[in-house]
């Protein structure tokens, strides 16, 4: 059995090391994957933005590939899973009809509002000049939203109604992120923990994987830019048995059932991104895949089998599938990112990880040098995973292993799951 992956980060890395674990998996084959996944994969040069790439490869290697993941946000949202299935493999990952939960915060904000599902209060726009007289009234702070996909960059936090404003300009005239802001979400500020949780879902049935808790800021104590994220832990301890219940009844399966009644139905990996406010839990946002690094703290955790489980949510069988967490064990992923990073970053610095941890790290930024070590080739480049029997033991082995690799221009935050301790 030979499997296709998409993309090239550390979540691939993640999805494709569990993959592995079935011992009916031949060969897989990553587009394009990266110098760490070429250690468990067969790398493909060809983007995972590049559909008709992708399909041309598909074509060539039909005979050889029996299933594909699509795992980045951007390939789902352009119709990869519909592509690659009309060459007649099939696929884990929503077709592009569903994907547009993602791909669209309009439409996901009024899906939430005519289901009734619990979000920030929030109003759209398509003409820059009723966004500027709306902030002129709106309450304070306020988030301003690029509606479309910005590779995670597209929401601005707003102090001030001259930053709100700026914000829209931002946005709408300067264009940074593109036809992306040709339609805004203005949304209500909130306030409390967030939590994120991955669900498998084939649209009849939807099983939440263990919630997790990201950091964001590229400095200790949560100060710096905010990054791609700079570390993870799992379970997230502020996502306590009765706020997942509530979060089932009022936000998963009426969120699955709103998308089968639009004609929409989600096969694949529903990522919830919340917030614990006073009011109750609210979705800030919904990808339409596993979360990078979230993906790398919860997948370590998964007891059975990845890509048994896939192909049943694409069977639409998942009632079916055998779908166990380590519930009462824990994972801290720690991120290694180069010198500069979210700014400004060289490339090609050497890293040497020992064998006896090379099982435990995800790479998401890296080449591999003719000798076997790996050279950077990114902002984020590592993430090293360690399981423990709870969050404090799995901080500690993760931060061992980490003082056990040798990059040279790399940095981490020292305080991964400090604020996780502190909820406990
Ligand atoms: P997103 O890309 O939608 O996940 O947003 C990035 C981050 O912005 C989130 O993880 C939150 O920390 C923050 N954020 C987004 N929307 C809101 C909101 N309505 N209120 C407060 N913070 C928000
Ligand atoms: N970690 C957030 C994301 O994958 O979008």
């Amino acid at each position: 059995m030979n499997v296709m992956v998409v993309g090239g980060g550390g979540r691939e890395h993640a999805i494709i090391k569990a993959i592995r674990k079935n011992p009916e998996v031949k060969d897989i084959y990553a587009l394009p994957g990266n110098g760490g996944i070429a250690q468990d994969a067969i790398c493909v040069n060809v983007d995972a933005e590049d559909l008709d790439g992708v399909v041309e490869f598909v074509r060539g290697h039909k005979e050889v590939i029996d299933f594909a993941v699509i795992a980045p946000d951007d390939p789902l949202c352009m119709g990869m899973v519909d592509a690659v299935e009309a060459e007649g493999i099939p696929c884990f990952g929503p077709n592009k009809d569903a994907a547009i939960i993602e791909g669209s915060k309009a439409f996901s904000k009024d899906l939430m509002k005519r289901y009734d599902i619990p979000t920030a209060e929030f109003e759209t726009f398509t003409d820059m000049d009723d966004a500027l007289e709306y902030v002129q009234t709106c309450k304070i702070p306020v988030v301003v939203k690029a509606s479309g996909l910005a590779k995670g960059k597209g929401v601005l936090i707003c102090e001030t109604r001259e930053d709100a404003v700026q914000a829209v300009k931002t946005i709408m005239e300067d264009k940074v992120f593109g036809a992306s802001g040709d339609t805004v979400v203005i949304e209500e500020f909130l306030e409390g923990p967030e939590v994120t949780v991955l669900s498998f879902t084939d649209g009849k049935v939807l099983i939440p994987m263990i919630s997790s808790m990201d950091h964001k800021r590229a400095g200790d104590g949560d100060t710096g830019l905010n990054t791609g994220g700079m570390g993870v832990v799992a379970p997230n301890p502020y996502y306590t048995e009765e706020i997942a219940q509530q979060c089932e009844e009022e936000i998963f399966l009426p969120t699955m059932i709103a998308m089968n009644k639009e004609g929409r139905t989600f096969k694949g990996c529903l990522y919830f991104g919340l917030m614990l406010t006073e009011d109750g839990p609210k979705v800030i946002e919904y990808n339409c895949r596993f979360g990078d690094p979230e993906a790398q703290v919860v997948l370590p955790l998964l007891d059975s089998d990845l890509l048994d489980i896939m192909k049943h949510v694409h069977d639409g069988t998942l009632e079916d599938a055998d779908v166990r967490f380590a519930r009462d064990e824990a994972t801290c992923c720690v991120v290694m990112a180069t010198e500069g990073y979210p700014g400004k970053y060289g490339k090609g610095f050497d890293i040497y990880i020992p064998d006896d941890i090379k099982d435990h790290v995800y790479v998401a930024g890296a080449d591999l040098a003719e000798d076997g070590h790996l050279l950077s080739n990114g902002g984020r480049v590592l993430g090293v995973t360690e399981r423990g029997k709870d969050i404090r033991e799995a901080i500690d082995k993760a931060y061992e292993s980490v003082s056990k690799i040798k990059f040279d221009h790399g940095f981490y935050r020292h305080d991964i799951g400090q604020r996780a301790l502190k909820a406990l």
